[in-house]
């Protein structure tokens, strides 16, 4: 298969998801295609929708066909659209590998512009002859790991594939995920990984949010996936992934990904701007490194899909820039436990004999009166009354009233002696400092594009201005 993928036009404007497993980009695919045809639109969709440009639809063309299709066949009939139809024509055969591999690279917390604060050869390899977002990938909102990783790798807004923060109740039954539940209840859509194994195909993952979790035909087999350890040594892990290149070559996975913690380690420790960051930076860089040279020892990195990307990016909190809810007594009184998580994204669940309509406008009241510190940098929403440009409300795990909080600010209960300078993300999506990156290098990416969407540039509300 592969030559009866027909893509859609690409909307040019994000807008509501009518239902959960409707794609921004809508595939129709070959009648003897094995997976349900919505397997295919998860698997496709998933880059659109946090970046709306034309990199988003090479890569999205990238995992539309490279994991199905045989190296040769012309995956698009010209019949659509010519965005498509020059993708289609940079592809380039395969030299050395049988089939199409992804490597799917995830460095936390990689702001964008952070590949500019020192010298990063090895990223510029990948920029130079790859495709590039030129002003980085949107992240979703929130602009959070967890959330963020889930929705690359499923396609979904958090909303619709479950993991909307990265901790939250269950309302109905009360039990709290955190980022060590790997019981495939919260884990929803259908993540690359498993895609490709209900294809009977091998994906192989060296960490990534949800990759722990048994679903469909993917059980997370021992030596091709990991149980999560952050002190494994990052040129372990690259060489890890180096090793399934030695396999035979019908033994080698379609589909890897390669995760580090880094720089949002030290983002969240000292900002965004201190020179620890270029430390983490070059660091990172030289991992790339690291993997692109043992590629070539091979023979192989012309011929592997190298996707690099972020999460989201990292903002400096320092300047005192608080606000505190006990400061909103004279209005309400906003106990501890209705607070579902603080910052960036305030998440408030009120007891069933609250309104929440009443607890977001006796909020607004106080924030707006003029007499609240730093009031005028929250503003609290129903959920349903959010921007729709955020996608987040189609989930019952989302608690009702939603906070949305002014770059760089942090809300706390009360005051502390807690250290406030540091760095933060997971504000909303619309602030630049939340982007992050997005690099495709590979046989089916154009070499030297550069790519950016024009609507990304229209005037938006955020709510503050
Ligand atoms: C595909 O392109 C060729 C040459 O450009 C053209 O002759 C043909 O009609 C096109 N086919 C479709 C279905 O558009
Ligand atoms: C490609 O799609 C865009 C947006 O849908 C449309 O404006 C344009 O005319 C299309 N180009 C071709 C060659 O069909
Ligand atoms: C880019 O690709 C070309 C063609 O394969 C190659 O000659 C060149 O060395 C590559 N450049 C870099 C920076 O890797
Ligand atoms: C985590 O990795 C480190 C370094 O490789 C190792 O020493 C440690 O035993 C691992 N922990 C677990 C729980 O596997
Ligand atoms: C790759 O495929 C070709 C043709 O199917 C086959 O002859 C060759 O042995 C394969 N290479 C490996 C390393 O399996
Ligand atoms: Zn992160």
């Amino acid at each position: 298969m592969g030559s009866a993928n027909k893509p859609t036009p690409i909307p040019t404007q994000e807008e509501d998801l009518p239902n959960p497993t409707v794609a921004l980009l809508s595939f129709s695919t070959d009648a003897s295609s094995n997976p349900p045809r919505k397997a295919t639109a998860t698997t496709v969709l998933f880059i659109s929708l946090i970046l709306i440009t034309c990199v988003a639809l090479s890569a999205a063309v990238a995992f539309a066909f490279l994991f199905f299709s045989s190296p040769t066949s012309k995956p698009y009939s010209n019949e659509s659209n010519q965005t498509f139809e020059s993708i289609v024509q940079v592809a380039r055969p395969l030299t050395k590998l049988n089939h199409s591999v992804v490597l799917l690279i995830s460095s936390d917390g990689f702001r964008f512009g952070y590949q500019f604060k020192t010298s990063t050869p090895n990223i510029g390899r990948l920029i130079d002859n790859g495709t590039e977002a030129e002003r980085g990938l949107i992240p979703v909102f929130p602009t959070l790991t967890f959330p963020n990783h889930y929705s690359i790798v499923t396609g979904l807004y958090p909303a619709y594939h479950g993991i909307i923060n990265n901790h939250f109740v269950d309302p109905y039954t009360g039990e709290s995920f955190t980022m060590g539940s790997h019981e495939p209840k919260w884990w929803l859509g259908e993540p690359l990984w498993e895609t490709i194994a209900n294809h009977g195909l091998k994906a192989a993952t060296y960490f990534w949010p949800g990759s722990e979790v048994n679903k469909g035909s993917w059980t997370c087999p021992v030596n091709y996936c990991r149980n999560y350890n952050g002190s494994v040594p990052f040129e372990e892990r690259v060489d890890t992934v180096l090793q399934y290149f030695d396999l035979p070559s019908s033994e080698i996975p379609v589909f890897m990904t390669l995760y580090f913690e880094d720089p949002d380690h030290q983002g969240h420790q000292v900002g965004p701007d201190d020179p620890e960051i270029t430390e983490a930076v070059a660091r990172i860089d030289g991992m790339i490194g690291r993997l692109i040279e043992g590629l070539e020892k091979r023979g192989v990195f012309e011929d592997v899909h190298i996707i690099m990307v972020g999460d989201h990016g990292m903002v400096g909190t320092c300047d005192k820039k608080l606000i505190y809810l006990d400061d909103l007594a004279p209005w309400i009184d906003i106990p501890k436990d209705w607070v579902h998580s603080y910052s960036p994204l305030l998440a408030i669940r009120p007891p069933a004999d609250f309104s929440p309509s009443d607890v977001v406008m006796k909020m607004n009241e106080g924030l707006k009166s003029g007499k609240f510190e730093n009031g005028k940098n929250l503003k609290m929403y129903l959920k349903e009354e959010l921007p729709s440009r955020l996608h987040y409300m189609a989930s019952d795990r989302i608690p009702p009233i939603i906070g949305l909080v002014e770059e760089g600010f942090k809300v706390e209960q009360k005051r502390s002696n807690r250290k406030e300078c540091g760095g933060a993300h997971g504000y909303d999506n619309d602030f630049f400092s939340m982007r992050t990156v997005f690099i495709g290098h590979g046989p089916k990416f154009a070499r030297g594009q550069k790519s950016f969407h024009e609507s990304e540039y229209d005037a938006r509300q955020h709510g503050f201005n």
